[in-house]
């Protein structure tokens, strides 16, 4: 039903998966549930999300083989410091309940905090790495320059940059730069908070092949190569969210969407450069 990347690492994640980003703690595992029943077999948390204890109950409650589901979390902007960043992996593991996750992710570069240091945090999660309980570690909102560093700091790429990306901010600069160290990326906001369906190019495109708007704006980002995890609290979009491999856009309709692009100005996100939050 899904497709899969394979990541630098030779390891594969599904291409599509369900985001938890704002879905509250105390309704996550019955979301969460809802995603799993419909089929999503990737689920994307985080620290900083305050769900990963609800996502943890939902993956036990499923009953789905551990093997048959891939788990990401993020390191949240608090614990970059090497103890803090080893104590909160801990603590990851205890809420989600698992022995092992698939990807665990630095979630913010922070340049403007911890004297710049970036690269120290990759250290560590080489170290965790190296532990054996996190399959492969990646970055989030990593501009080219922030790649650059930790790659020349250590010699390892991270296997994916999860990045803002959507038809009014394909974000093609930091695309470009993490596929040029063959990182896979990972566009966060995929329906640009749900702004996408509202756009009269993707309504058009939707309505003259028989689809929803959600399905045409996810599709662009398959078709693109890039790995998507939109998020809903309702079934129907979630089983939507989940149809988007019986059909295809034609270059002519990828293009008028790419068209859709504002640069800077369609940016929804904080920019990873300024971005400061601890
Ligand atoms: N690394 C980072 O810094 C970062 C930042 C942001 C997000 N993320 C990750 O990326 C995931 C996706 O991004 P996101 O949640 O910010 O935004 P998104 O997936 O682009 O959009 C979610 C919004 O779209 C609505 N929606 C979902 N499906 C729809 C459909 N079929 N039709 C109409 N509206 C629909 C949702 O409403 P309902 O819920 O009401 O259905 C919600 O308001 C997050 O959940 C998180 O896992 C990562």
């Amino acid at each position: 039903m899904t497709a899969s990347v394979t990541l630098n690492d030779g390891t594969t994640i599904p291409q599509l998966g369900f985001g938890t980003f704002q879905v509250p703690p105390e309704e996550t595992a019955a979301t969460v549930g809802e995603a799993l029943a419909a089929g999503y077999r990737h689920i994307d948390t985080a620290q900083g999300y305050q769900n990963e204890q609800g996502v943890g109950q939902a993956l036990a409650a499923s009953g789905i083989p551990r093997d048959e589901i891939y788990v990401t979390s993020k390191l949240t902007n608090s614990m970059h410091e090497r103890d803090d960043a080893l104590r909160s992996f801990d603590e990851t593991m205890d809420k989600l309940a698992l022995d092992r996750l698939d990807l665990f992710l630095i979630h913010w570069p922070l340049p403007t905090k911890y004297d710049g240091d970036f690269v120290s945090t990759w250290k560590v999660m080489l170290e965790l790495l190296e532990s054996g309980r996190v399959t492969s570690v990646g970055v989030s909102n990593f501009q080219p320059d922030h790649l650059r560093q930790i790659i020349d700091a250590t010699g390892v790429a991270p296997v994916v940059n999860q990045i803002e990306a959507h038809p009014f901010f394909r974000n093609d600069v930091a695309r470009a730069a993490s596929h040029e160290h063959a990182i896979a990326v990972e566009a966060w906001g995929p329906l640009a908070k749900g702004e996408a369906v509202k756009d009269a190019t993707i309504q058009e495109i939707a309505s003259s092949l028989g689809r929803q708007p959600s399905q045409v704006t996810l599709r662009w980002h398959i078709q693109r190569g890039d790995i998507v995890f939109p998020k809903s609290m309702h079934r129907e979009r979630m089983e939507e969210n989940l149809q988007i491999f019986d059909f295809e856009l034609s270059d002519e309709q990828m293009a008028r969407i790419d068209a859709l692009d504002q640069g800077e100005a369609g940016r929804q996100g904080p920019n990873p450069d300024t971005f400061d939050r601890v």
